[in-house]
């Protein structure tokens, strides 16, 4: 079996044996939650006001317990789908850019993934304490989760650590989570139909959903505390990376000179982190990542606009209709579409 086929196996059978190893306590916690069928397998438990996956949840409670955060730490937080891998390439090479030769950049040689470690899918995924003081390459730590803002650690909310926050359109983002989630079903389950999931999105129903509860809590958040949180969108990125990598090198203490600008540093960083060179290196190709997930598989097409290749008229209206409820008055605004896009007048927002 190749990488990706023994993946698909390792995820759905790796949520069977997370669902059978809880332990009396733990049955008893889950069995007192709502509970609803996971996109992938096993099922998903309404905890904190989200929904999590059977796999995740017991190393995100085990995370929000014992995590103690540095005031120097650097978290990257994310909704699935809305650009964590990317935005894992960029903070790295960003933060750490003067501890390495240009030409011996760690991600020729290790996936975002690996460079970033994620807190609940990865570092507690098997261990409820883990050994903290080596998984990160460099010091100051970094490290990311997708858990929600209200349900972070006290000890990240109340240091000084910073928090850089990606999200993307919610039509993109659900798009491309019915394919990633339809790529770890077994070949014998039958794959997602859109009509189903897409209603499940609608109510909110998916992994670490609803979605927009998640964005609008970590937007309000950087509202309030704009030097502690950094909220950053796919779309900004794809239209302006320069004057987002400046932002971001400045928000986390590390602005570039003007020697760097001149030399081209911002353009290398936004390149060796684009779509094409990370989707093309050896290393993000093959192999699996702690959850299981073949690390190619976090690599599809990388656009923005391209739900209007998948959605219905019918569901962009009904989609429409929920994100100017949930987000009126909130001050946040999307873009839909990338500019050629709009030229060809392909529906758009903001
Ligand atoms: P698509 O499925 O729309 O292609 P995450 O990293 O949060 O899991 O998000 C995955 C999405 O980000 C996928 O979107 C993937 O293709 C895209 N992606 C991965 N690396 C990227 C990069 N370097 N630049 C832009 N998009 C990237």
């Amino acid at each position: 079996m190749d990488a990706a086929g023994t993946g698909k196996a390792r995820v759905v059978s790796l949520i069977q044996d997370v669902e059978k190893s809880y332990d009396d306590e733990f049955q008893q916690l889950v069995h007192s939650l709502p509970k609803e069928e996971g996109w992938v397998s096993g099922s998903l438990y309404l905890y904190q006001g989200f929904w999590w996956s059977s796999l995740v949840l017991k190393p995100m409670i085990s995370f929000q317990t014992h995590f103690q955060a540095f005031d120097s730490d650097v978290i990257v937080a994310t909704f699935p789908k809305c650009g964590t891998t990317w935005l894992k390439a960029l903070t790295f090479s960003t933060f750490y850019r003067d501890r390495f030769a240009r030409d011996e950049h760690p991600l020729l040689a290790s996936t975002p993934h690996q460079l970033v470690r994620h807190l609940e899918i990865d570092v507690y995924i098997n261990n409820p304490c883990p050994d903290l003081e080596n998984i990160c390459v460099y010091k100051p730590r970094l490290l990311a989760t997708h858990v929600p803002h209200a349900s972070l650690p006290t000890s990240i909310k109340d240091s000084k650590c910073k928090i850089v926050y990606i999200c993307r359109n919610p039509m993109d983002m659900f798009i491309s989570l019915w394919f990633f989630s339809n790529k770890l079903r077994d070949e014998n389950q039958e794959s997602l139909s859109l009509d189903k999931v897409f209603d499940k999105f609608c109510r909110g129903i998916h992994s670490l959903g609803p979605f927009f509860d998640h964005v609008l809590e970590y937007w309000n958040a950087s509202q309030e505390n704009p030097d502690k949180i950094l909220f950053l969108k796919y779309e900004d990125l794809k239209e302006d990376m320069n004057s987002q990598l400046k932002h971001l090198a400045m928000f986390l203490g590390v602005p570039f000179t003007e020697d760097e600008e001149r030399q081209g540093v911002v353009e290398e960083i936004a390149k060796i982190c684009s779509f094409e060179k990370l989707k093309e290196l050896e290393v993000n190709n093959k192999g699996l990542h702690t959850s299981g997930i073949p690390h190619k598989d976090f690599f599809r097409k990388g656009k923005v606009g391209d739900w209007s290749n998948y959605l219905t008229p019918s569901m962009v209206e009904r989609l429409e209709k929920l994100i100017q409820d949930k987000l009126d008055n909130s001050g946040l605004t999307f873009n839909f579409s990338s500019k050629i896009s709009q030229d060809k007048n392909i529906v758009g927002f903001a």
